[in-house]
């Protein structure tokens, strides 16, 4: 698949790293192409691995990954072209933090609202997924870990689309995900990410991440 990854962080490259791996044609998407660690993330991921601007990567992907910081997340959109979403699954992997009281971080927008449901909104004709956004970047592609291997949770309207990021999950290593439900459900799922870092804190480790447990 050609995957358009919309941002360069830690995210963007853990992401774009994956899916190069699995033979996927990536581009990651950046406002400043020639950044050192965006050389050396496209040399090491190879010949399958490229970098545009975020309107190069939106055009490229037939799938495309929100991966910005939130609260330029909307802009990025912007910068990237709207129209370039249209009719595809976009997996967002943004959280709507807000650090401007420091760590913890709180929510700038949540529980009537959310950034997913914002993006959708702005983007009416692409098939808005939440996923990836309740882990650290570092276990986003086989999650193994000590305790046992994690479960994703994901949010959205479209059940094709959410079958396909299933799909793309099980490529990563994942078991089947947790469909929390319709895009609404972004708004508990970045609801997690602050209470990630509250428990990442008590337990003094940052390789958090959760199962749900059945009796
Ligand atoms: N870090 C994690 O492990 C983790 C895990 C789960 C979810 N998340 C979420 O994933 C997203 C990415 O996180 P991250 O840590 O990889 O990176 P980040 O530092 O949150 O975001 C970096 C990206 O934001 C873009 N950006 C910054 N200012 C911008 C502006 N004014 N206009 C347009 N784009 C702008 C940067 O663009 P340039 O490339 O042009 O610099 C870069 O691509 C965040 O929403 C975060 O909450 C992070």
């Amino acid at each position: 698949m050609k995957i358009g990854i919309l941002g360069s962080g830690d995210v963007g490259r853990a992401l774009g790293s994956g899916f190069a791996s699995h033979g996927h044609d990536v581009m990651i998407g950046t406002r400043t192409t020639s950044k050192p660690e965006l050389v050396k993330w496209q040399k090491a991921a190879g010949k399958r691995a490229s970098l545009g601007t975020f309107a190069n990567a939106a055009a490229h992907g037939e799938v495309l990954l929100l991966c910005t910081r939130g609260d330029v997340t909307e802009a990025a959109i912007e910068l990237a072209g709207p129209k370039n979403f249209d009719g595809k699954v976009v997996i967002d992997v943004t959280n709507p933090l807000d650090f401007s009281k420091g760590m913890p971080p709180s929510l700038f927008v949540g529980t009537t609202d959310s950034l997913g449901e914002r993006i959708q909104r702005k983007l009416p004709k692409a098939k808005v997924v939440k996923c990836f956004n309740i882990v650290s970047n570092e276990t986003m592609i086989d999650p193994k870990m000590k305790d046992g291997t994690p479960d994703m949770l994901i949010a959205g309207n479209d059940a094709g689309a959410k079958k396909a990021v299933a799909g793309i999950l099980k490529e990563f290593g994942w078991g089947d995900p947790i469909d929390v439900g319709g895009i609404d459900g972004a708004r508990w799922l970045e609801a997690w990410t602050p209470l990630w870092v509250r428990i990442c804190q008590a337990v003094d480790s940052w390789s958090v991440a959760f199962r749900v447990l059945r009796s």
